[in-house]
């Protein structure tokens, strides 16, 4: 476990200082690309330091973005000279101190400073999420089945959890045939089963005792291992489960089945986001047409849909326009295919959380800065410019 994490493309660099952070158990990253790959792989990371050569716009961005996506992480940034300038803007996106690469000392104490800044920032981070009044619920629907509810669920949930800075409870409403205690390697134990005999009464024990902790913020309800108890489990179960999940995680994922069910109901009624997930086939865009028709007769506002595009890149003959035009909305974020996939749900694991990097799990991170309300085009867009405007001079 690593704390610390030191940004160096510069190998003379790196010979002459690598051995001083490793001694101190930092672990080194040589690209910003590796950096990005890094952090949500060790989510315990609290420090970023950032050597001399690398580009003062791109440490500027990934700065500004990692203020928003992960706040406990605090950027040190070293420089061959300081420039008051430079300073400057290091100290409006977010930079918390910049030290000149020859102020050894210098660099140690801002670390030590930043990391213990983390650390308080942490206390009081958890304590206002606790106050919170509500937690996002997000449900994943389609009416057609195999195109990917579960999968997108349950690695939406491992992003959202962002490395267990929040707290998620992921739900599986597909209470016949529900998938996710396998696709996360969870016994069957405890159920949402075991909360039929308290509805009407459930309270957060209640609740506490039916989910199953995977990891560090991420509680999964399941469903329940015989099929025979689904029916027991009522639409009021459900709308009591959410209220009192509510206040008590800061995202509650919910996978459905391919049905739209009293209890699939309940949750879509009480979404702050409903992910309606299409990909490019005929019989699966006709279902998901009819389901975007539905949310409209239902009244969910449009602002709350984001259109998931899974395997947005099979070659089969519709193009992305196609199936944009005939679900008469754009897709909020496009998912490739990948054997990596199947291979990831029959291992048990998410490929969120083994391949942060691989680009279905950064489809994912995108799907879930959407549901955290975080504007990862713009960032993208400025990523851009900045390139551009590099490449230009
Ligand atoms: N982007 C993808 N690339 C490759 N394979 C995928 C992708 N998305 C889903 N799959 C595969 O498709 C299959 C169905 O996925 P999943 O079980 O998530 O769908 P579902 O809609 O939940 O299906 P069900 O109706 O059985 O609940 C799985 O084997 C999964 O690995
Ligand atoms: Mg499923």
């Amino acid at each position: 476990m690593s704390l610390y994490v030191y940004l160096e493309p510069d190998r003379d660099r790196l010979a002459q200082v690598g051995p001083q952070f490793q001694a101190i158990g930092c672990a080194i990253v040589h690209s910003m690309a590796e950096l990005e790959a890094h952090l949500p792989r060790y989510p315990e990371t609290l420090l970023v330091i950032v050597g001399a050569t690398v580009d003062l716009s791109e440490v500027l961005m990934f700065t500004a973005y990692q203020r928003l996506q992960r706040p406990l992480i605090g950027v040190v940034l070293v420089r061959r000279e300081l420039r008051p300038d430079d300073v400057l803007s290091c100290l409006r996106a977010g930079v918390r101190e910049v030290v000149e690469e020859s102020d050894w000392d210098g660099l140690r104490n801002a670390s030590s400073r930043s990391v213990d800044l983390s650390k308080a920032l942490s206390t009081t981070l958890r304590s206002s999420t606790e106050q919170s009044p509500y937690g996002r619920v997000v449900t994943v629907f389609a009416g057609k089945g195999g195109c990917g509810r579960t999968v997108v669920a349950v690695n939406l949930a491992a992003a959202l959890a962002a490395g267990g800075s929040r707290r998620i409870l992921l739900i599986d409403l597909d209470l016949q045939f529900g998938d996710v205690a396998i696709m996360l390697k969870l016994p069957p134990d405890r159920s949402i089963a075991g909360a039929i005999a308290m509805a009407g009464r459930l309270d957060e024990p209640g609740l506490r005792s039916v989910v199953t902790s995977y990891r560090p913020g991420i509680d999964v309800l399941l469903a329940p291992s015989s099929p025979a108890q689904a029916e027991h489990v009522r639409r009021e179960l459900i709308v009591e489960l959410l209220d009192l999940a509510r206040p008590i995680y800061d995202f509650i994922v919910v996978d459905t089945p391919a049905l739209v069910t009293d209890q699939v109901l309940a949750a879509l009624d009480i979404s702050d986001w409903l992910l309606p997930i299409v990909t490019p086939d005929l019989p699966t865009l006709k279902t998901v047409r009819l389901t975007v028709e539905m949310f409209d007769m239902l009244d969910y506002p449009r602002d709350r849909r984001l259109l998931v595009f899974n395997r947005a890149d099979s070659e089969v003959g519709l193009t992305v326009a196609d199936v944009e035009e005939a679900i008469g909305m754009p897709s909020a974020v496009r998912v490739p295919s990948s054997r990596e996939v199947p291979v990831s749900v029959n291992r048990g694991e998410p490929l969120y959380l083994t391949s942060p990097a691989h680009p279905f799990s950064q489809a994912v991170s995108r799907l879930a800065d959407r549901c955290a309300g975080i504007d990862t085009a713009q960032t993208h867009k400025r990523r851009l410019f900045a390139r551009a405007g590099r490449a230009a001079r």
